[in-house]
């Protein structure tokens, strides 16, 4: 039987936290750790769609709804702090005591993630060493491949270390890890498989915050394969705010970091009894499925992410924002192209509102708001994950109601979510 989706009403509870501005309820140490980072100035430093303080709140909670342990988390909190290959956000000073005082804040471990996170050449190791090592096709392929070799292994005990995903996973990522090049110094750092996935799950949380149409201008994106080729250094910020073509590009990040974790429990099984937990192989470090794309078990066609994309947009911006007729049928498309996103659900469902069909309205605010719930940051980031998630609980709770404003004040004076 096919496993469900997890509801709306389940993923509330982790997120309320968050909603309501209550950071001790998540971590009770989280309040100080913040007030580190805003006394030494990230709240004044730009950061693509919103300021740098902004940006590590939203991925420590993307991390934290996803499930990441503490230490993760933690990283993702303090991801760039050091300043990495990506930014030049140098906020603690390594060579100046700051390696110290970030442990006395978060912890030796997740400092220790940190700092590894900040020297490793992210994009050539995330990008040319493991996501352009796999054909969309093969991913395809080797998520189907890997599943049944998982489920064998726990219904049969069979494990086979020659199954050809295994075999090409292997070679891309061997089970005694890889080493790169230290961003600065050029030394050669160890990089344990698991660290390796561990950092794949935090650049999937740190792009999905970050990017819409602005960084498409910039690389050219227009086909939506995310390959960082074009040079548009002129594009004018923040551009349209239109969504991003980002999607399918973290589809196959999703896919790749399933394929890491199975070939990982599938070692991990057939090694069992004989050796003990190995520190160096990491394996103390706990690793999550985020529940995007299906427990990142799907990928996003670039044609299908593309064209949704498209139709939400042409909903949004042209004439169809005024015809409900011409919205629905644009944003049905679009959900369909698309599933795997928030945003034009909970638009389809002011469309049912506006003609008064509440069932409609019901089921496309649940959907709307049970994935807004899974990404924990917005795709139309227009407006802000609070702000959608706030929106999207009105819908449900109006549509419930069998209510919904038949004036412009009416519309502007909603509010309260109960
Ligand atoms: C995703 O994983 C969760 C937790 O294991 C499970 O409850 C849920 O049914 C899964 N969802 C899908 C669509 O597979
Ligand atoms: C990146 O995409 C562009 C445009 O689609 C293409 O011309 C180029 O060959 C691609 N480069 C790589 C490295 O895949």
């Amino acid at each position: 039987m096919p496993a469900s989706n997890t509801p709306f009403s389940s993923l509330l509870p982790l997120a309320l936290p968050f909603l309501r501005a209550e950071p001790h309820l998540v971590d009770p140490n989280l309040p100080h750790m913040v007030s580190a980072i805003t006394s030494v100035g990230a709240g004044e430093c730009w950061h693509k769609d919103n300021c740098f303080l902004g940006h590590l709140l939203d991925v420590y909670r993307i991390l934290k709804l996803w499930g990441a342990p503490d230490p993760v988390a933690r990283c993702g909190l303090f991801h760039s702090v050091y300043s990495n290959s990506y930014v030049d956000l140098a906020i603690f000073d390594p060579a100046n005591g700051g390696r110290e005082l970030l442990r006395s804040i978060a912890g030796d471990e997740a400092e220790r993630l940190v700092h590894l996170f900040c020297i490793v050449p992210r994009q050539s190791l995330i990008h040319d060493d493991l996501l352009f090592q796999y054909t969309e096709l093969e991913l395809v392929e080797h998520l189907t491949e890997s599943e049944e070799s998982v489920r064998r292994a726990r219904d049969e005990g069979v494990v086979d270390e020659r199954e050809p995903w295994r075999r090409k996973m292997v070679a891309v990522l061997p089970e005694g890890g890889v080493t790169v090049k230290h961003i600065n110094t050029g030394e050669d750092v160890a990089l344990s498989r698991r660290m390796v996935a561990t950092f794949l799950l935090m650049t999937m949380a740190d792009f999905c915050d970050q990017l819409y149409a602005f960084q498409d201008e910039l690389f050219d994106n227009t086909d939506g394969q995310m390959n960082f080729s074009g040079n548009t250094f002129t594009a004018l910020w923040p551009g349209d705010g239109r969504p991003g073509l980002w999607m399918n590009s973290l589809s196959r990040m999703a896919a790749l970091y399933n394929l890491i974790l199975r070939e990982e429990s599938l070692y991990l099984q057939s090694r069992k009894a004989s050796i003990p937990i190995q520190s160096e192989r990491d394996e103390a470090l706990e690793l999550i499925v985020p529940p995007v794309f299906s427990n990142c078990t799907k990928i996003l066609g670039r044609e299908s992410q593309l064209l949704a994309r498209d139709l939400y947009w042409k909903a949004m911006a042209g004439p169809a924002n005024k015809d409900m007729a011409a919205a629905e049928s644009l944003l049905k498309e679009c959900c369909k192209e698309n599933g795997y996103v928030a945003e034009p659900h909970l638009v389809l469902g002011q469309v049912y509102m506006a003609v008064e069909r509440y069932e409609e309205a019901e089921r496309e605010a649940e959907e709307g708001l049970r994935l807004l719930l899974e990404w924990g940051s917005p795709w139309d980031k227009r407006m802000s994950w609070e702000g959608w998630v706030a929106w999207g609980r009105l819908l449900l709770q109006k549509a419930k109601a069998r209510s919904w404003p038949k004036t412009s004040f009416g519309i502007i004076s909603l509010g309260l979510v109960r």
